[in-house]
């Protein structure tokens, strides 16, 4: 293992000035203020935003659109929404605050319900993809940004709103950005629909929509000119001093930096808790088994260490645990994806280990692929990723990169829609009305090349018609909360009778690992993974595995008898129920099965993927079909070594090399079969040219 702590420099960082333009006290909009409850009355008003709430009210009633900067946990996400519902400004339409992430979004209206001394799921609710807990009486609601396109479609003009709080405007996700434009739009239609301009409606049309941009840290001004001139309010913060050491030396593991560090911090520093910021789940529960599996060594006088995993699709009931302070004698480590930035306030965090990594979508133009790579965060991030430390106290940041590495991050991230494949946003985007997909308003206008492929790709898949209009195959997969290529399969599904199967693996396909593969029990592991695998590949012994599974009821012994991923298999089980449901309110039933006739599944999966497959060269190696790259089958794929004529793939990762994971064998023949648009004449080299992309 590499010590990394033992040379390093050490450097204090300057807490982010927030003073410019601090808010002013006013009396505007604080009439009928309903008494808060009496249980965190105190506690919230010890939190800095409220000596800004007169003013932020007095600027939400004046202008349509403010930006409201303050410091990570100020109060901004729990406090501003209920000071609108207090001074009884939601009593027409209600208050939808959007979060990039579910976690957020669940566990802020969970505290802003009991703040306000309300069940979840009354005045205060949230939706989430799959889980939904508001009700018509929902008068705050906290949503992903996705969730809010999604109630988009159904009502254009947002009338049941008459406030959106854009929440964590600064990560620029590619949902926040196309929102962005659209409810831009929503509110200069709302507008024009006022007494005095021509349209006549009922008084509760008439309303306008209010916009409030929230964020830790952003280019204010920028977000200003976007929205009209929009008013802008900074809140001071509450910072601590951060002492900040960086390695002298590259880290060649930053996971095994990470344990080291962890445990040093553990067995030498004073109390306080400690967060690491790693890339994700699997991740984050490797690091979860070394550390308990370090517990055991700690000499029996040494404090007990509880390890905390924090990540996008942990069960409700444990991520509250984050929140909840520790036994006595007891260090918390928070094992953290970037949840923590700035979305979620960890109370009682001294230490903050920063991998300098996060998990960011990569799409390159030229292959026409969309991956999930590791990549380097922000000198932004980073920043935050150190402030985590010093809320409550003085704090201390390990970077596990160097003083240089630092220098070289880029100054912000990048926005997702410059990056991503825009095949799902646009298919949302044209489902909720926005058909002249190339003149909307964006904030960042993504490259015209991203935006034709992902027309292109649309366009291949039935989703759109021959003059760019979503089809009516469209109109069915943009109500399936999938990517583009998941919903034509499971369209597709209904004609090659395997609806079933097809559910059970899109819904395995939402894991990252479903076999363990521990380091020094990688026979065993290999042994036991071998009872389900099928010679088709990885997308039936995953269905395998959904079946022995279901046939123990998922035991979680036998899981840990197997190697496999019990939390992972938990998560599988949700979605597919998710998805069933789903299905059934599309009137498609979820439970026709093709039996062991697997060829239909892999080809229904070709319909939807058949620009992600390879074809076998002559010496061994595989080509991919669409931008003729040499693809490699991954290590941990049941076909690593094997030999088909084609192959169909899931993912593409980049490592040293390029990678294919969840792949399966199927026939050349399909190929051209699974979209007779894009290929021409039965060919596979020849691409059929998009008619119509640029709209009416
Ligand atoms: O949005 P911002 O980062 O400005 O702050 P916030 O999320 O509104 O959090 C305000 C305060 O509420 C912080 O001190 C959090 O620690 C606390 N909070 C909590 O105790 N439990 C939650 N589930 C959410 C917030
Ligand atoms: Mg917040």
């Amino acid at each position: 293992m590499t010590n990394t702590n033992t040379k390093t420099k050490t450097k204090t960082e300057a807490t982010p000035a927030k003073t410019a333009n601090g808010p002013s006290r006013s009396k505007g909009g604080s009439d009928q203020v309903v008494s808060i409850p009496k249980r965190h009355e105190e506690e919230r008003k010890r939190l800095p935003i409220y000596s800004a709430r007169d003013a932020i009210l007095a600027g939400i009633k004046k202008h349509p659109s403010v930006i409201i900067v303050g410091e990570t946990g100020s109060g901004k996400t729990t406090q501003i929404p209920q000071y609108i519902l207090e001074a009884g400004w939601a009593q027409y339409g209600a208050i939808a605050v959007t979060q990039p992430r579910r976690v957020a979004a669940t566990s802020l209206a969970r505290r802003v319900a009991e703040e306000a001394g309300t069940k979840l799921g009354q005045r205060v609710g949230y939706t989430v993809r799959f889980d939904d807990t508001s009700s018509p009486h929902t008068k705050l609601k906290y949503l992903t940004d996705g969730m809010l396109m999604r109630e988009i479609l159904s009502d254009p003009l947002l009338h049941r709103y008459n406030y959106v709080l854009l929440d964590e405007a600064h990560e620029r996700t590619l949902r926040t950005d196309i929102l962005f434009g659209m409810l831009k739009d929503i509110q200069s239609k709302r507008h024009q629909l006022k007494p005095n301009g021509s349209a006549t409606t009922t008084p509760r049309i008439v309303d306008e929509l209010k916009i409030i941009v929230m964020s830790a840290t952003l280019d204010a001004e920028r977000f200003a000119k976007y929205f009209n001139n929009a008013e802008i309010l900074y809140v001071e913060g509450r910072q601590f001093p951060v002492r900040v050491f960086n390695t002298l030396e590259p880290q060649p593991d930053y996971l095994d930096s990470a344990l080291v560090t962890a445990l040093q911090i553990h067995t030498e520093q004073g109390p306080g808790d400690v967060l690491v910021f790693l890339t994700g789940q699997e991740e984050i529960e490797n690091l979860e088994k070394l550390l308990l599996e370090q517990r055991q060594r700690l000499p029996a006088e040494a404090q007990d260490l509880l390890v905390c995993p924090l990540f996008a699709a942990l069960p409700p009931a444990q991520q509250a645990l984050v929140f909840t302070p520790a036994p006595p004698r007891t260090r918390k480590i928070i094992l953290a994806t970037n949840i923590a930035e700035t979305s979620i306030t960890l109370p009682g965090i001294r230490y903050v280990i920063d991998t300098g990594v996060h998990k960011s979508r990569g799409y390159s133009s030229k292959i026409g692929i969309e991956s999930l790579l590791v990549a380097p965060i922000s000198k932004s991030s980073a920043r935050q990723r150190t402030g985590r430390a010093g809320r409550e106290a003085l704090g201390y940041c390990y970077r596990l990169y160097t003083e240089d590495g630092f220098a070289q991050l880029e100054e912000d991230s990048e926005p997702e829609i410059l990056r991503c494949n825009l095949a799902a946003a646009i298919l949302q985007l044209k489902a909720a009305g926005v058909n002249d997909v190339l003149d909307f308003d964006y904030m960042d206008r993504p490259p015209k090349l991203a935006l034709l492929r992902a027309l292109e790709q649309l366009y291949a898949l039935n989703a759109l018609d021959d003059t760019g209009r979503l089809s009516k195959l469209g109109k069915w997969m943009a109500e399936f909360p999938l990517d583009p290529c998941f919903a034509k399969v499971l369209f597709e599904s209904q004609a090659h009778q395997c609806t079933h199967e097809v559910i059970d693996i899109i819904a395995l396909l939402s894991v990252d690992t479903l076999f363990m593969m521990p380091f020094h029990k990688r026979e065993e592991a290999a042994e036991a993974r071998q009872k389900f695998t099928s010679l088709d590949g990885d997308h039936i012994t995953f269905l395998n595995l959904q079946k022995a599974y279901q046939s123990v009821k998922g035991d979680s012994q036998w899981c840990s008898d197997h190697f496999v991923n019990h939390r992972g298999m938990h998560h599988v089980q949700e979605v597919r129920k998710q998805l069933r449901q789903v299905c059934e309110r599309v009137k498609v039933n979820p439970n026709v099965s093709c039996g062991h006739d697997f060829d239909r599944v892999l080809q229904c999966f070709t319909t939807g993927f058949f620009h992600q497959t390879a074809l076998l060269q002559p010496d061994g190696t595989y080509r991919s079909v669409i931008g003729s790259q040499y693809v490699r089958i991954h290590p941990s794929s049941t076909l690593f070594g094997k030999r088909h004529e084609a192959i169909l793939y899931n993912e593409l990762v980049f490592t040293t090399r390029l990678y294919v994971r969840g792949v399966s064998a199927i026939q050349a023949n399909w190929i051209p079969e699974a979209s007779p648009r894009y290929f021409r004449q039965g060919q596979l080299t020849a691409k059929a040219a998009l008619p119509s992309v640029k709209g009416p």
